[in-house]
């Protein structure tokens, strides 16, 4: 089985976390979030994954230089400018020779969701496209989907308003697609496979949907980046990891509870860190309160400052001692 993992875009709403790494590179407690993705696919079967690139790119390729990830071969699909998700996959497609049924997923999506399951349903049918769907309380922010008692998909809403929305079970971003849905993508400009391709199946009656209550989180905002990582500590999904790594130094005297502390971070004493994430060598001196926010890597934290209220700091920024932050971005950003 091969598969086409969508990494090419900008994680504008992960700023400014992403301004110098690419949203599928940041860390999620100890290891990029590319790799919980792979090793998924690999769990499903795939052995071999195209990384479909475009915003630093070479971020990807420097990790991983020998093409490989977790014991899957990868291989890379550069875009010359950002295609949207259904050009992403036409172009990476195009550029791996795939010419087989394949699997699409969208690189943010960290799920225990059974993709042999849906690749074997996709069979089955016979369908031209199947795609996972999952549950949310709020379907407003995704593409809304729903389907007949068989599971045929009778429509494609994206972002509805929560009044609008016919159902609570929303496109997961996994799909099993056959190789004749790339033609009818346009090469070489932006085409959605939300907004266009799908629905256009749907009208074929084509499009296909398996639904699953398994764990499913979009790390896509802060919030949800925070909460898969607190969720992989609290063993929500399995054995519980741990928390600290053995590269941070916390001194005997903090207090730091439900949080994640990578590599190379300092907890000084007297330091307060809870419901928070503090990213590889960054520095929370004495004192401090890090309440519910991130703090990015290499950053530091002065002495006595507040950091609370989903606040994020970049790489490498300083909050001098005794500041307040609340619900801010630093540096600030659209
Ligand atoms: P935001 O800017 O915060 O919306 O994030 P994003 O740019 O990652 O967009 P979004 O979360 O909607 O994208 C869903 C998935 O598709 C992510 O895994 C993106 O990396 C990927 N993606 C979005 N646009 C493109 C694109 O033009 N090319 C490629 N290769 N991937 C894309």
């Amino acid at each position: 089985m091969k598969a086409v993992v969508l990494v090419g875009g900008f994680g504008t709403r992960l700023r400014p976390l992403t301004v110098t790494t690419p949203k599928q590179m940041l860390p999620v407690v100890d290891r990029p979030m590319i790799e919980y993705v792979v090793s998924t696919l690999k769990r499903a079967g795939v052995s071999e994954v195209v990384l479909a690139l475009g915003y630093k790119e070479d971020l990807f390729r420097a990790a991983y230089p020998d093409a490989e990830c977790g014991g899957v071969s990868l291989s890379y699909a550069v875009e010359p400018e950002p295609l949207d998700t259904a050009g992403a996959v036409r172009f990476a497609a195009d550029a791996a020779g795939l010419d087989e049924p394949f699997i699409v997923v969208n690189g943010d999506v960290l799920t225990d969701f059974d993709i042999g399951s849906l690749w074997d349903r996709h069979h089955a049918l016979g369908a031209m496209a199947t795609i996972a769907l999952t549950r949310v309380e709020d379907p407003s922010r995704f593409g809304v989907v729903p389907t007949d008692a068989e599971g045929r998909v009778l429509g494609f809403i994206e972002k509805p308003s929560r009044d609008e929305a016919p159902t609570d079970w929303i496109n997961a971003g996994i799909y099993v697609l056959e190789p004749e849905i790339l033609e009818r993508i346009a090469s070489g400009r932006r085409v959605s496979i939300e907004r266009e391709v799908f629905p256009e199946i749907v009208a074929e009656r084509g499009l296909w949907a398996v639904h699953s209550d398994a764990y499913w989180i979009d790390i896509g905002t802060p919030a949800t980046y925070m909460h898969a990582q607190l969720d992989l500590i609290d063993g929500v999904r399995g054995a519980a990891l741990p928390a600290e790594s053995p590269e941070a130094s916390v001194d005997a005297d903090a207090e730091v509870e439900r949080s994640v502390v990578m590599a190379a971070a300092t907890v000084a004493g007297g330091a307060v860190v809870r419901d928070s994430i503090i990213m590889g060598g960054a520095v929370i001196a004495a004192d401090a309160l890090v309440d519910g926010s991130i703090v990015g890597p290499r950053a530091r934290v002065g002495e006595g400052a507040k950091i609370t209220g989903m606040s994020i700091l970049g790489d490498g920024q300083n909050v001098g001692a005794g500041q307040l932050v609340d619900g801010l971005k630093i540096p600030m950003s659209d």
